[in-house]
């Protein structure tokens, strides 16, 4: 660990949160240089879906390289990228009813919300642009501005306008219909909002706190853009890829985004990031957006593999709603365990938030949870919710085992918590009976001293 403290930049943060050097990994296991193995409830931020060193992946990409297959291209035509593009429409889009040309930018999911973002403004010839409570789209300028979170937005890093920020679903609880706000800000000629080019949105916030979209929510969003003629982008960077049981995170809802933007587990754990855009919308002049690095060769690779051996049937998905029950199940007991802890369970598919409001507690018990050989994050801006992300393919003993831990080490800091109440009450009851005890002393004093007064005057 010397070498990163001494020479890596403070601003390093996993690392903070699970001290180990990570020597191999397989599967949903992680395991340090000394052989101490982790089980995975992390997934790379949702990059893993797959699991590391997907056989898949290894086999076809240790095949290519074998045989000298391209690596670097720039976005020259390339045979993995046809590939890649071809199993994507017939495993994905057609079966699904759904056309759309891709866009591939800079490897990562940033790069793929800039482009999103750009994409719609020019189009729609309009600088502003919607986005919600809570969001998270990524750490470059352009996808900072629609992201929420005041820690990432430091005034310092320059003024970031043209997003109008508007509540989520549900940010002021179920009574309050925040789509109907929007819609009376869009109706409101004085309301004060720009016309936007484009209204950002991911269906389930999972950076954002694992603060789930109702469809009937995200239909209204869908009617909204449609009445308006604004343009509606989908980030699916982190709940896509078959995160909440489908492979896009909206398809539950009926609705049709006009972008959709992709990345993290599209590539298998490869940087590889792709715009879908609606053909009419793609109005870009040759070389209008460019980048070294659009398009990974390896990643198209390892991508049209895990498509191919993953989504031409349904078994992927049925196995992620059998793990979402055994996820769910498992919390609800905790939370009934633990009731006073006033635990909110919320998630789809394998993505799950338990969400504990009393402070540090949930730092507390992915630390507690780490020792005991599992990884798992925390989201929401104040991290109180302990986020559920383990890759789509885990076996589920091993979920089981990861959930036996969660469960283990919400147990010890709980009781750990109480004992030390329990001390610092008993300390209070012994502080009051000795200041008691003082006045007391100093009462009696005084009482002498006045009865010595009185007797000598
Ligand atoms: C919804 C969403 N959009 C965009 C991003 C940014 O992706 P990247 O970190 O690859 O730039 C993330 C990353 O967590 C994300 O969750």
């Amino acid at each position: 660990m010397e070498t990163f403290k001494k020479l890596e930049s403070e601003v390093r943060s996993y690392v903070r949160s699970f001290p180990a050097v990570f020597k191999t990994a397989k599967g949903s296991k992680l395991y340090d240089e000394h052989g101490n193995e982790y089980i995975d409830f992390f997934a790379g931020a949702g990059t893993l879906n797959y699991g590391h060193n997907n056989p898949v992946v290894s086999k076809a990409l240790i095949k290519y390289l074998k045989e000298d297959g391209l690596v670097h291209g720039l976005d020259i035509a390339t045979t993995a990228k046809r590939e890649f593009i071809e199993s994507f429409n017939d495993t994905i889009l057609e079966p699904r009813h759904m056309e759309y040309k891709f866009q591939f930018c800079g490897p990562t999911g940033t790069d793929a919300v800039e482009t999103a973002l750009k994409l719609a403004r020019m189009v729609k010839g309009r600088s502003n642009v919607i986005a919600f409570t809570n969001a998270f789209h990524g750490m470059t300028m352009g996808s900072m501005s629609a992201t929420a979170n005041q820690f990432y937005r430091e005034e310092s890093f320059i003024n970031r306008t043209d997003v109008t920020f508007v509540p989520f679903d549900s940010y002021f609880g179920d009574e309050v219909d925040t789509a109907g706000y929007l819609r009376q800000l869009l109706e409101d000629k004085s309301s004060g909002l720009d016309l936007p080019a484009a209204i950002i949105m991911e269906t389930v916030q999972a950076e954002g706190g694992v603060n789930v979209a109702s469809k009937r929510w995200l239909k209204e969003i869908e009617k909204l853009c449609r009445e308006y003629d604004i343009l509606l982008i989908v980030d699916d960077i982190q709940v896509g890829n078959g995160r909440t049981g489908s492979f896009f995170s909206f398809e539950d809802a009926g609705i049709s985004p006009d972008i959709i933007t992709l990345s993290k587990s599209i590539g298998g754990g490869l940087p590889l990031s792709v715009v879908l855009m609606k053909s009419e919308l793609d109005q870009w002049k040759p070389g209008q957006h460019s980048g070294t690095f659009r398009g990974n060769n390896l990643a198209f690779i390892a991508a049209s593999n895990l498509l191919k051996s993953y989504w031409e049937d349904d078994n992927l998905s049925r196995e992620i709603y059998n793990k979402e029950e055994l996820i769910r199940d498992r919390l609800k007991v905790i939370s009934k365990e633990y009731n006073s802890l006033d635990m909110d369970i919320r998630g789809r598919g394998l993505i799950y938030g338990l969400q504990i409001s009393e402070p540090n507690i949930c730092r507390d018990i992915s630390a507690e949870a780490f020792s005991q050989g599992l990884v798992i994050e925390l989201s929401g801006a104040d991290s109180d919710v302990i986020k559920f992300l383990p890759p789509l393919v885990i076996e589920e003993e091993i979920l089981e085992e990861g959930l036996d831990i969660v469960e283990e080490a919400i147990y010890k800091v709980y009781n750990r918590k109480e004992f030390i109440n329990q001390i610092l009450n008993h300390d209070q009851v012994y502080h009051r009976e000795s200041i008691n005890q003082e006045l007391e002393q100093k009462d009696t004093i005084n009482q002498r001293l006045n009865q010595r007064e009185s007797i000598r005057s």
